[in-house]
């Protein structure tokens, strides 16, 4: 028997919808919101009006590259939770709709085991039980899979999530948001060991940046004289402007070393605790380059095999909802129409 499965996420600022048959991805179709750049990051309500307005050509959009009918879908998988809530209701919202007209079985997907699921997308896959390193704007995870419905997270950050990291240190460096992207960029032209930022000491599998983010408001506030608050160093705008343009590309090198390390050395932690080989990254900053490389170079150190999702499914897109879908619904995991989207959810 065959499964097809429409999928749809629209958690933050992306309204993406997808078609899977058989666990294969037909089409991932993703609709970005620019209207946020003006603000500096993501204005909740004006992404809410954004989804209502891309929700439909989406899926469309969606259906069409598959060359599937509407018709001929088996059931919907939606992103629940956890997310921004307006976003969140209107996928969930249009999910139900279809639903509700086709009379065909809701599946309730939790955004963050999607991230995870989206390395069982493409060949080869990982073999459970397997570690996933999940890196994104809002979360950074280290969670161990021993199933597709089976999922502990094992170590998290106790403050700003990886992407966080990226985004407010591109801020302090007037790039426009979302500034990850940007500092990959600016990375790969600089050297990575020119300036040296601290790595935090916390115990166990979990992970601090709020510390590294004041470090790097400080080095630019003394123009590259100390990361440390030091008033004799206090650069004015201008200084600060001619050091950050001066040095752009050492600068990100240097943050995004931080960063990577510090996401790398917890992994390995987990690795040798656990004693698992297949080990997996996922969530939007896995679309980094330095983080991309320097992972597989210390899997190839470290005999592990390791995994990435193709570059579409890394940051937030409705193939990773439509992967889970199917496992969801090869369990008969299903939910009726009461189902409510939430903000926060618990980790199912
Ligand atoms: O998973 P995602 O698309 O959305 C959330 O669920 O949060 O992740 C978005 C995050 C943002 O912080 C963005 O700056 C970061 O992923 N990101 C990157 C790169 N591409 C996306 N960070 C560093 N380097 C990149 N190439
Ligand atoms: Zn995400």
């Amino acid at each position: 028997m065959s499964v097809t499965i429409l999928a749809i996420e629209s958690s933050c600022d992306e309204t993406s919808a997808s078609i899977c048959i058989d666990g294969k991805i037909l089409s991932n179709f993703i609709a970005n919101q620019t209207i946020h750049e003006q603000y500096g990051g993501v204005v909740p309500e004006l992404a809410s009006r954004a989804h209502i307005q891309n929700i439909v050509p989406v899926v469309d959009s969606a259906l069409k590259k598959a060359n599937v009918d509407l018709s001929a879908i088996d059931a919907i998988a939606f992103t629940q939770a956890p997310g921004l809530i307006g976003s969140l209701l209107v996928g969930g919202q249009f999910a139900k709709s279809i639903s509700l007209a086709l009379n065909k079985p809701l599946i309730a997907v939790h955004h963050m085991q999607a991230h995870v699921l989206a390395n069982l997308i493409n060949d080869p896959k990982p073999s459970f039980p397997f570690l996933c390193l999940t890196v994104s704007g809002g979360h950074t995870q280290i969670v161990l899979c021993e199933s597709p419905s089976s999922m502990k997270v094992i170590g998290e950050t106790i403050d700003d999530a990886a992407g966080e990291a990226f985004d407010k240190s591109a801020k302090i460096l007037g790039l426009p948001y979302p500034g990850g992207p940007l500092i990959d960029k600016y990375a790969r032209e600089g050297n990575p060991d020119r300036f040296k930022f601290p790595e935090p000491r916390i115990e166990g599998l979990n992970f601090s940046f709020s510390g590294l983010k004041t470090s790097i408001l400080y080095f630019l506030q003394n123009a590259g004289k100390s990361n440390l608050y030091k008033e004799e160093f206090r650069a004015n705008e201008e200084e600060k402007k001619i050091f950050i343009e001066n040095n752009l590309a050492d600068i990100c090198a240097s943050i995004q070393h931080r960063i990577v390390t510090i996401l790398l050395n917890k992994l390995k932690k987990a690795a040798v605790e656990t004693g698992i080989n297949d080990i997996c990254i996922a969530g939007g900053v896995s679309a980094n380059s330095g983080l991309r490389t320097a992972f597989q170079e210390m899997g190839k150190d470290l005999g592990w095999n390791t995994y990435i999702p193709a570059f579409e499914f890394c940051t937030d897109n409705a193939g990773m909802i439509a992967i889970t879908g199917y496992y969801k619904y090869l369990e008969g995991n299903f939910v009726d129409l009461t189902v409510s989207s939430s903000a926060r959810a618990e980790w199912k």
